[in-house]
């Protein structure tokens, strides 16, 4: 079978890597959550006192990037690769309302982000691979084979990323958590470099109403397509 190159991008919370993990576990195919990367070095950042509420320093971050080592391990019993920084599992750490409050100002900066890009290519130039984010397939994997695009409802959105977050003990609120998703998908948009945009060759999904099995199937069906 062919192996190919799955690009998967789109807003927050629109489950993007439930429908990446899946496919990667049919395809056996390697997953790659380009996410976790910028929540790792958004940790080391919160970590070294960079960034908080009120300041940034962003100088001194750009100047300590060589001592980010990001690192995806495989975990057996969960079935995917989990984000170490500098050798220590930040699994749970990067998914936290604190990290997502300031990942998008991480992520905006160019330095950053063509070292995490770099880190990408690399890892998904062999082929077989399924990598969400948000420049996946206009700057990651231009020629990538399939791009998907997904979006659903901001309030669709908030909820299901207000559940995950209850579901971990988190002490949130939902308006906290759906102004989160609507900034950092204003961010993520506009930016200079890399900003989110629909390329015009991938196919958009919005899946507000659909259920995760027809989503699978039909994605899958179309991926049967190229393999
Ligand atoms: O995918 P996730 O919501 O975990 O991503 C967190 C943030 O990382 C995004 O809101 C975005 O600012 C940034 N990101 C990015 N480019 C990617 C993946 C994520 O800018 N390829």
């Amino acid at each position: 079978m062919k192996k190919i190159t799955i690009a998967i991008d789109g807003f927050s919370s629109t489950g993007k890597s439930t429908l990446a993990k899946q496919l990667a576990k049919k395809l056996e195919y390697v997953y790659v959550d380009t996410g976790a990367m910028y929540r790792a070095v958004t940790l080391y950042a919160i970590q070294k006192g960079y960034i908080d509420e009120n300041r940034f320093d962003s100088e001194s971050l750009i100047a300590e990037l060589d001592l980010i080592k990001l690192h995806f391990v495989f975990n057996p019993e969960v079935g995917f690769g989990e984000m170490y920084l500098n050798n220590v599992n930040v699994e749970s750490q990067i998914r936290t309302l604190e990290v997502s409050q300031h990942v998008s100002k991480i992520a905006e900066i160019s330095k950053i982000r063509s070292k995490l890009v770099q880190q990408q290519q690399e890892m998904g130039k062999e082929k077989g691979i399924v990598m969400d984010g948000r420049d996946i397939g206009t700057v990651v994997f231009p020629d990538a084979e399939i791009k998907l695009f997904m979006t659903a409802s901001a309030d669709k959105r908030a909820k299901r990323r207000y559940k995950e977050l209850l579901d971990r003990g988190e002490d949130v609120t939902y308006d906290r958590v759906l102004k989160n998703v609507e900034s950092r998908d204003y961010i993520d948009s506009t930016r200079t470099d890399s900003p989110l945009i629909k390329s015009e060759n991938s196919i958009e999904i919005d899946n507000s109403d659909m259920g995760l099995e027809e989503q699978f199937e039909r994605i899958y069906n179309l991926v049967l397509r190229y393999i």
